[in-house]
């Protein structure tokens, strides 16, 4: 038997745009999805689980089972509806109140700045890769700090940075949809992380109370085999997901083996070197001294075997095993691996990356000790029978449980993890597989969205009170 510390947090994510719903509400400005998942036919962002108008009801639930920590974010564009200038009354108030609700319940809110929903505006002006968004995400980052600094506590600045810029530019599928564009994804890569350092920096000279970090999508990568060509291309691969996003925000500046794997990387898909300043770095450097904590989302691990044809990637978005291909050029190819048990989705289930995560960032990046779980969760087809029959989503259970283990073992091992999020808290949509993924606790039916505690909600309830891990 394992057991979590007494002081530690028990939490549940949800994010704006996949939760909220109310996308034409208040004055709400338009994101690029809003018309990218129209034209790509998808799914309707509308009403994904109304957390616009349904968050009473989630917090309640949250306080009865024992969750007293919560991930939401502000979606930028309710407050400035064209990313800057003009602000929209209606959406500030709406945060005051969800605060207000969390405080009422008990209830920690983590608040993300940005969770993969830069404002139309500012995505028509290239997004990350304009210098000038960097300054205006700043701005709107302050006016939150002013507005929210007596309701909130801990901040988050951008969320997996390393999702929005290779869906964006490397796999295509985020908004603008492009692909193989490496220089566009480590420009990017690069500018979020200084966008982050001058939210931090700003953070601490305006000395506002509480904590501030960021939350990275952390999946290890291993070499498919031991081979020196297989080590090689894992390292590309940790270098695209992992490596520039941990260098910049944790040690405040690449390493020169950084440097070169991404150089590596667009010299064999004959693209220019990304510009970074020295002054860049100084400000990465100083946000890196101050931060407080990093975010970890851990939902699978990467095994990589070399690759010399072009780039294929398909996705995955019909939750039928063994459909989706990810193969880059100049970097590697994803192994489905058949003694490893997969999700729906194609998503190893491999908790022991998870630790081995932990322990690197312990080893290699010393400097910022605080972590928090920032996202956990198993999308599953869950089956609903009736009002009175918990949902019967045993293996997630099963996952979270084999999840967290990793996180006690870590924290027996002196990683200094403090809290963690089940994602997510209630069901939602995913971004790319819509309304039959679901990871939540409480299965809402998306019609009358009355919210139903699975059988993981009362097993999560029996963990946050008794801290026991069988
Ligand atoms: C990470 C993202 O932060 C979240 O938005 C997403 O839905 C989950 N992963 C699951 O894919």
């Amino acid at each position: 038997m394992m057991k979590l510390p007494e002081d530690f947090l028990f939490g549940g994510a949800t994010a704006a745009y996949q939760a909220e719903g109310a996308t034409q509400e208040d004055g709400k400005g338009k994101v690029p999805w809003d018309d990218y998942l129209k034209k790509e036919g998808r799914f309707s962002p509308d009403p994904a689980c109304d957390f616009y108008h349904q968050y009473p009801k989630d917090l309640e639930l949250s306080e009865k089972f024992g969750i007293n920590a919560i991930r939401v974010s502000i979606a930028w564009s309710r407050i400035f509806p064209e990313g800057y200038g003009r602000i929209e009354p209606r959406g500030v108030e709406f945060y005051h109140k969800l605060f207000k609700e969390c405080r009422k319940h008990g209830v920690e809110p983590f608040v993300t700045l940005h969770h993969f929903d830069s404002p139309s505006t500012i995505s028509e002006q290239g997004d990350w890769l304009n210098e000038k968004n960097i300054q205006r995400f700043v701005e709107y980052a302050k006016f939150c700090f002013e507005e929210y600094q007596d309701e909130v506590k801990y901040w988050i600045t951008i969320n997996e940075p390393t999702s929005m810029s290779s869906q964006q530019y490397v796999t295509g599928t985020f908004p603008p949809g492009e692909k193989n564009n490496f220089n566009k994804c480590f420009q990017a890569e690069h500018n979020m992380n200084l966008a982050h350092a001058r939210v931090v920096n700003m953070f601490k000279k305006n000395g506002y109370k509480g904590e501030i970090g960021v939350v990275h999508a952390l999946q290890t990568v291993y070499p498919n085999s031991e081979s020196e060509e297989d080590k090689h291309a894992a390292a590309l691969q940790d270098t695209l997901d992992i490596r520039c996003y941990l260098d910049g925000t944790l040690n405040g500046n690449y390493s020169k083996e950084t440097m070169s794997l991404m150089n590596e990387i667009l010299d064999s898909n004959h693209q220019a070197h990304i510009k970074i300043k020295d002054e860049e770095i100084k400000e990465l450097t100083k946000a890196a001294d101050q931060m407080d904590f990093l975010g970890v989302n851990y939902y699978f691990s990467k095994f990589i075997k070399a690759y010399h044809g072009t780039s294929e990637i398909k996705h995955n978005g019909t939750g039928k095993k063994g459909s989706s291909v990810s193969r880059l050029q100049g970097i590697g190819e994803q192994v489905n691996r058949t003694d490893i048990p997969m999700t729906d989705w194609d998503w190893p289930i491999y908790p022991k990356g998870m630790y081995d995560m932990l322990m690197r960032i312990k080893k290699e990046y010393p400097k910022n000790s605080k972590i928090y779980i920032t996202e956990n969760g198993l999308g599953y087809k869950d089956h609903f029978i009736d009002a009175d029959t918990p949902v019967d989503d045993q293996p997630r259970i099963d996952y979270l449980h084999d999840h967290l283990v990793s996180v006690a073992k870590a924290i027996q091992a002196g990683v200094n993890i403090k809290g963690y999020f089940v994602w997510s808290l209630q069901d939602m949509f995913s971004w790319t597989n819509g309304y039959s993924k679901r990871y939540g606790l409480f299965y809402v039916d998306f019609k009358t969205q009355k919210r139903y505690p699975k059988k993981s909600a009362y097993w999560y309830q029996k963990l946050s009170e008794t801290k026991e891990l069988k």
